[in-house]
Order: C-alpha cells, then structure tokens, then sequence
C-alpha cells in the first residue's frame, strides 16, 4: 500500500499540488499517493482526522485553513510559530507536526531559480495578512539591508512588523522617495486585478518585483514594469518550491524542482 498524502482546503479542486506531488514521486521514486481534499468550511479537524485515522501520513493545507491547522497541530517549527498559519501537517504516532514551507519556497525560488541575492537588499512586502506573515522570518534569515512592510491597514502592518527585530511599518503613500531592489505582492489586491496604490519611483535599478500570486502577468507585475523594475515574477516557483519541502519533510528525499518548474510554465 502506498503511503497517502493530501491537499486540505476549500475550495481545493484548482490546486496544482496532486500534479506536482505526482511528479516528485515518480522522479524520486517514491510509493505515495496524493489528493485533493475538500473540507468543508466549518470541518477542517474532522477532516484531518479522518484522513490520519485511515492511515493518511501527512498534508498540505491550504486556504482558508492555515490558521486552523496551525491551532490543532501538537508542535510547531519555528517559522511555522512566526507566521502563526501552517501549510504541512505531519503525521507520526498520536503527533501532529505543523511546519510552514511558504516562506522557505519564496526565499528558495528566488535564490535558486530567478538568481536574486537578498543579502543586503532593499525589501518592500506589500500587505500584512496570512501570506505576508508567513514569509518574514525566511526572509529576515537572508540577511536584507532593510525590510518595510506596507499595508493599506496600517495597523495591520505595525501589528505584524512589531513582532520581529528592525522591521518598519508604514501605508503606501509614506513609501514616496524611498527605494527598493526587492518589491513583494503578498496582498490579495491582484485576485480582483487591482493594483496598488504605490508611489511611483520606489523600484531601484535592477529591481526584481514578485507576485505570491501565479498562473498570469499580474496587474502589479504590469504595474511594476511600467514603473521601472528591472524584472517582473509570478508566484508560480514559489509554489513549486514550497511543495519540495514539504515533500522533503514527508520523505526525506529533496526533488529536483527545475523539470516540474518547467512543465509547469510550458502549461
Ligand atoms: P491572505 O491570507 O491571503 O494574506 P488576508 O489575511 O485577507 O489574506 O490579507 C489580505 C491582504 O491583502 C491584506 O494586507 C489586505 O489589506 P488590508 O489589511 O488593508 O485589508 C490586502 N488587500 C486586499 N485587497 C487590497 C486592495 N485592493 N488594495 C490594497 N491591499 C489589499
């Protein structure tokens, strides 16, 4: 019997998860099975329960349950702590681990695939919700120049830069003047193909912006380019990233990401 594994979410059918899951196996040649697992809105530990008690051994989870998985999980990484959210539950005996691998998939794809050194960088992340929180302590662990978190609720912002060393808040418009190498949409302004209200001249020279959004040209990547930044990404190696480590934590085996990264974009 294959060891089985699955995505947790709703809504969970769009995931790209099972495919890229499938294609770690079968390139490391591992016996699993992965899923897609719809829990409804109000049943997400019912559901993680009963996954675990049919023999499931571990999951990825998804929107809107990264908190959720966070507060049942029995022990938690450090940087699953920091972003308070969880998208890998491991299980082993009665133990329920919850591990955060977002944060190390942006830091990951930036590094390894778009070739873009953090040391001592100029960071802005733009938005302080889930997928802002997860990302800071990765991202801090790269040692930039200045990290400056950005939100339209500016307190949201102070809140989440409060907890951590040497980290700015601040709303969009106080960002006038200021310049960075490094511009990040952790927002969820582009789901609705809004751009943000940035003041226009805050990408530097050779300035890379990246969108945790994937799949399409982003109206901030379209934005970002027409305002002068060097290159414009979309979340979609960050996606394949984060997936390698949690496969990684499941089964102690590091996938080569580049081939499925490719298939990926070759649609
Ligand atoms: P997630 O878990 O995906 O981060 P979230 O916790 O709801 O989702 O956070 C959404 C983020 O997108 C917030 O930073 C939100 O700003 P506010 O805190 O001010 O609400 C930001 N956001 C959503 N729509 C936006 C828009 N049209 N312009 C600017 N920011 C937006």
């Amino acid at each position: 019997m294959p060891d089985r594994y699955a995505v947790i979410g709703n809504p969970v059918a769009h995931s790209k998860s099972p495919w890229i899951h499938a294609r770690f196996a079968v390139q490391t040649g591992q016996d699993i099975v992965y899923q897609p697992l719809l829990a409804p809105k109000d049943g997400f530990a019912a559901t993680v329960e009963a996954f675990r008690a049919a023999g499931g051994r571990g999951a990825n989870v998804t929107l809107p349950f990264k908190e959720e998985a966070c507060a049942i999980s029995t022990r938690l990484s450090e940087r699953a702590r920091a972003a308070q959210a969880v998208n890998t539950l491991i299980f082993s005996g009665s133990e329920i681990r919850g591990d955060n691998t977002d944060g190390y998939g942006l830091v990951r794809d930036l590094a390894a695939n778009l070739g873009f050194a953090i040391a001592g960088c100029r960071i802005l992340l733009a938005g302080a919700g889930g997928a802002a929180r997860g990302v800071v302590l990765p991202l801090l662990a790269e040692r930039p120049s200045a990290l400056v978190i950005a939100n339209r609720t500016v307190d949201k912002a102070r809140v989440l830069a409060g907890g951590f060393a040497g980290v700015r808040a601040c709303g969009y418009s106080d960002l006038a003047g200021e310049g960075f190498d490094l511009v990040i949409n952790a927002t969820s302004a582009g789901l609705s193909d809004a751009a943000l209200p940035l003041p226009r001249g805050i990408f530097l020279a050779g300035s890379l912006a990246y969108d945790m959004v994937y799949g399409r040209d982003t109206a901030f990547m379209r934005q970002a380019r027409a305002d002068g930044a060097a290159r414009a990404a979309d979340g979609l190696g960050m996606l394949v990233e984060q997936a390698a480590e949690s496969f990684f934590l499941w089964r102690g085996v590091r996938p080569d990401t580049a081939p499925v990264l490719s298939a990926l974009r070759a649609g």
